[in-house]
């Protein structure tokens, strides 16, 4: 039976255009490129390796193999240059930008080079999109813009004040994209995430993602470390969810989508507590001999929000958005492919 996502290919794939996808190399971007290639689609990529990586390409090359891989062309390059982000927009039709530096904590150590990446380079991507008349121009917004707000849940109009300098870029991004819709006409959607997890998410660094980290340490024998008391709640999302909240942005030719921005998660919460359990039981399906060890309690971490929790109600409506993965079905498939991956890398 077909879903939501099966439905959103097929429609991609009976009319190819052209595509560009800032952050080939990274985790969203390396997926979205991946389906972008299944469904036959000419596509441009752009990575600088800030925190990407090389095996991320060539796992999406194995994947689709080399007649796919022909319509793929691959540009190295920085989009805090203004005339590397120019060029990368030229014959593109369709936008999907998801470079930026992540990480709340990265930002408020080093806030001048989250912004380079993240404010300078939106805008030169931005700007670029413009200047070669790219019909759609999709971004990764975040649900870090809702700050300070204490509202649940999270509905796209209400926001708080932001709570670290990643937030202000990418609340940034969203008054770039909304004036440059407005001022010079260029059709933008701006997708913010909410904690997205799945296949290829680095568990390696200071600054990875809670759950590719804890996948890592169960699998390495290690303690998790929890911040605060593990009460602190996140909408989880799988990143199946969110290629097809992109492909819907992509071509969606509903004129009252436009210049929107949008919640993308599954509008369920699980608390880190919960969480750490879930793992720990889609690990035990796939590695049943290992011992995991209750986590460790830390002091609560600067810029983080306590509980967040989407209404996607927005984007199913106006989208037709419906995500196919809970946190569970995600967990489930996450999980083996760090299995899997580990045991490749011996
Ligand atoms: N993963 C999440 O939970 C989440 C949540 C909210 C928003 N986002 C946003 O989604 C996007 C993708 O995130 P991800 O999780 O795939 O992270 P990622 O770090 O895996 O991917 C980001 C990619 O962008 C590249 N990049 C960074 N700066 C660049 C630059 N100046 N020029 C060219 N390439 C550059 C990196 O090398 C990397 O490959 C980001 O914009 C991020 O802010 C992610």
């Amino acid at each position: 039976m077909s879903d939501a996502f099966d439905d959103i290919l097929a429609k991609v794939e009976a009319n190819p255009r052209r595509w560009l996808v800032t952050g080939s190399a990274g985790f969203i971007g390396s997926h979205l490129l991946e389906n972008l290639l299944r469904a036959g689609q000419q596509v441009t990529s752009l990575d600088n390796f800030a925190t990407g990586h090389q095996h991320n390409l060539d796992q999406v090359r194995e994947a689709v193999g080399e007649a796919a891989w022909a319509r793929h062309r691959f540009i190295q390059g920085d989009i805090a240059d203004a005339e590397t982000a120019r060029q990368a927009c030229e014959g593109i039709d369709v936008v999907l930008h998801q470079a930026a530096l992540g990480s709340v904590p990265r930002s408020i150590k080093d806030p001048l080079t989250t912004h380079r990446a993240n404010a300078t380079g939106f805008l030169n991507m931005l700007t670029g999109a413009k200047d070669a008349g790219v019909k759609r121009f999709v971004y990764a917004a975040s649900s870090s813009t809702y700050g300070d707000s204490p509202t649940l849940p999270k509905v796209e109009d209400v926001i708080g004040k932001p709570l670290s300098p990643y937030a202000v870029t990418k609340y940034l991004n969203e008054l770039y994209a909304d004036v440059f819709g407005r001022t010079y006409g260029l059709s933008s959607i701006g997708l913010r995430y909410f904690n997205v997890f799945g296949p290829r998410q680095d568990p390696n660094g200071a600054y990875a993602a809670v759950i590719p980290k804890w996948v890592a340490a169960m699998l390495n024998g290690t303690q998790c470390l929890i911040n605060g008391d593990g009460e602190t709640s996140r909408d989880f999302c799988f990143i199946r969810n969110v290629v097809q909240a992109n492909l819907r942005a992509g071509i969606t030719d509903n004129p009252d989508a436009s210049n929107q921005v949008y919640n993308v998660a599954v509008g369920d919460r699980t608390t880190l507590n919960q969480l750490h359990a879930a793992i720990a039981a889609a690990l035990a399906t796939e590695r049943p001999d290992l011992k995991v060890e209750a986590p460790k309690y830390q002091d609560f971490r600067a810029g983080d929000v306590r509980h967040s929790l989407a209404d996607v109600s927005k984007a199913s409506k106006l989208l037709g958005y419906a995500p196919t993965h809970d946190v569970g079905a995600g967990l489930k498939q996450a999980v083996a492919w760090y299995v899997q991956d580990a045991v490749k890398r011996g």
